[in-house]
C-alpha cells in the first residue's frame, strides 16, 4: 500500500510513504504505483495516536462500552493503540482477565488494546495484586485508577514489585478524606451552585506523596490527568531535581473550566474535576514547557441512565476517544501553545516512551500505525454521532478544527472516514 502525497509531520514538503508488511518500508517521492492507494493530499500523517488512559468497561459494564465499541471509538479518534484501565468487573487484577481482554482484542481486531493491571486486589488497597502473573500475561502498566492506594506503605511497595516486573505505576491522585464528598472544584461556582467542592490539595497531596516515594525509592512513577496548577508545578519542580516522575493530562482540563457546571450539566462532572481558569492555564503551561509529557482521553463511557440523574448522584467521566485529537489541536496547536510536532509527541511519541510500547514513530522500518488527519476540516461536535455507546460528552455544540481520515494499525485500514 502507498500514501501518496501526503504531509508527515515535522516534516517539510509531501512524501510517498510505502507500506509492506506492516511495516513502513520506504517514505519517499514518485514511488512506484502499488495495488492500493490512498491519495493523501491535503492530509497530514502522524504516527499512529496512542491514548494510555482509557476505560472500556468489559468485562462487567457493557451498558456503558465493551471491547468492541471501545475500539471502534478508538480508530474513529485516530487512535492505533490503546491501554486499558483495569476498573472493570471483575476488576483486572489477575492474569484471567489481562487474557480475556487480549483476546476480545483480537478478535475484534481494530486497535491495539493493552490492558493495565490493578494494583491492588479487587482495587480494595489491602493486597498487592498478581503483579509478575499480569506482566507474563501481557499487562503494560499497574494502576488503581479510580482512586488512590490509600496506605502510602502500600504503595511503596507496589512500586518496588512493579518496578521488579518492568511495570510503571499510573498514579491517579486523589486523597478521599480531603475529597469528602465533593463532586466539582471547591471555588466560586461550588459556592454558586451549592454542589460540594473539593480542594485542589484533595489530588496534590497523593501527587506530591507519589513523587516523595519515587524520589525516595529511585523509581519511576506516572501521574494520571493532572488538573491543578499547584500540582503541575509539584511535578515541574520534581523533574527539575531529577525524580523520575512523567505526568499527563486530558483535553477536558486545557479546554473547559469549572464555569461549565453552573449549567448542572452531568457532563461536566468528571474526576478530577474541572478547575478554574488559573488551572487550566497551568496546565497548557506544563504541557509547552515539558512538565505535563503527554495529553489522554482518560475515555470515561457512561449509559444515559448514569448521567441522567441529580448532579451529586451522575458518574464521574467524559466520553473522550472521539474529540481528543482536534480538541488538543484547536486548544493547543492552532492557539499557539505547542507545535504540531510538539502535539504529535504529546500524542503518541511520549507514550509509546512512557511505557514502552512499539510505535510513537513514523519512520522508515518502523511499524505502520498511521493516522491521517485533515487539519483543515472544521466540524462541530456532536456526540449523538459517536460510535462509542458513551455519549457523555460535555464538548457538544462545540466547533473544532482536524478530522481523522484514516486510521492505519499494522499497515490495514482499520478506519476510513465515510464520506457524506
Ligand atoms: O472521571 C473519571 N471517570 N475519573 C476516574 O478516575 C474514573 C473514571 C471512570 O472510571 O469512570
Ligand atoms: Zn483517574
Ligand atoms: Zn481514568
Amino acid at each position: 500500500m502507498i500514501v501518496r502525497d501526503v504531509e508527515i509531520v515535522g516534516r517539510e514538503g509531501r512524501y510517498d510513504i510505502e507500506i509492506q508488511g506492516g511495516r513502513i518500508a520506504r517514505i519517499g517521492s514518485g514511488l512506484p504505483a502499488a495495488s492500493k492507494e490512498i491519495d493523501g493530499r491535503g492530509l497530514t500523517a502522524f504516527a499512529g495516536l496512542i491514548d494510555m488512559h482509557v476505560h472500556l468497561r468489559e468485562p462487567g459494564f457493557e451498558k456503558k462500552e465493551t471491547i468492541e465499541s471501545g475500539a471502534r471509538a478508538a480508530v474513529r479518534g485516530g487512535f492505533t493503540q490503546i491501554c486499558c484501565m483495569p476498573n472493570t468487573k471483575p476488576v483486572c487484577d489477575n492474569k484471567v482477565v489481562v487474557s480475556y481482554i487480549k483476546m476480545r482484542a483480537a478478535e475484534v481486531g481494530l486497535c491495539k488494546i493493552r490492558p493495565i493491571g490493578a494494583i491492588t486486589e479487587g482495587q480494595e488497597g489491602k493486597n498487592l495484586a498478581a503483579i509478575g502473573a499480569m506482566k507474563a500475561a501481557g499487562a503494560v502498566a499497574l494502576s488503581e485508577d479510580g482512586k488512590s492506594v490509600a496506605s502510602t506503605g502500600l504503595m511503596a511497595n507496589a512500586m518496588m514489585y512493579a518496578s521488579d516486573f518492568g511495570l510503571k505505576c499510573l498514579c491517579h491522585c486523589e486523597d478521599a478524606s480531603l475529597v469528602d464528598g465533593g463532586v466539582v472544584n471547591d471555588g466560586y461556582y461550588s459556592t454558586l451552585t451549592g454542589l460540594k467542592g473539593s480542594i485542589r490539595a484533595a489530588e496534590d497531596a497523593m501527587i506530591a506523596r507519589e513523587i516523595c516515594l519515587a524520589e525516595s525509592l529511585g523509581l519511576p512513577v506516572h501521574i494520571c490527568h493532572v488538573s491543578t496548577y499547584s500540582g503541575v508545578q509539584l511535578i515541574r519542580e520534581a523533574k527539575a531535581r531529577g525524580v523520575r516522575v512523567t505526568a499527563e493530562t486530558c483535553p477536558h482540563y486545557f479546554t473547559l473550566t469549572d464555569a461549565a457546571i453552573a449549567s448542572f450539566d452531568t457532563n461536566t462532572k468528571v474526576n478530577p474535576p474541572l478547575r478554574e481558569e488559573k488551572d487550566r492555564r497551568a496546565v497548557v503551561e506544563g504541557l509547552k514547557d515539558g512538565t505535563i509529557d503527554c495529553i489522554v482521553t482518560d475515555h470515561a463511557p457512561h449509559h444515559a441512565d448514569d448521567k441522567n440523574v441529580e448532579y451529586n448522584f451522575a458518574a464521574f467521566g467524559i466520553s473522550g476517544l472521539e474529540t481528543s485529537f482536534a480538541l488538543s489541536y484547536t486548544k493547543l496547536v492552532r492557539e499557539g501553545a505547542l507545535t504540531l510536532a510538539q502535539l504529535a509527541e504529546k500524542m503518541s511519541t511520549a507514550p509509546a516512551a512512557i511505557l514502552g510500547l512499539e510505535g510513537g514513530k513514523l519512520e522508515e522500518g518502523g511499524v505502520a500505525d498511521l493516522t491521517l488527519i485533515d487539519l483543515n476540516e472544521k466540524w462541530k461536535i456532536d456526540p449523538a454521532q459517536f460510535v462509542s455507546k458513551g455519549k457523555n460528552s460535555p464538548f457538544g455544540g462545540m466547533e473544532v478544527y482536524g478530522r481523522v481520515k484514516y486510521t492505519v494499525v499494522d499497515g490495514d485500514i482499520k478506519y476510513e472516514e465515510k464520506r457524506a
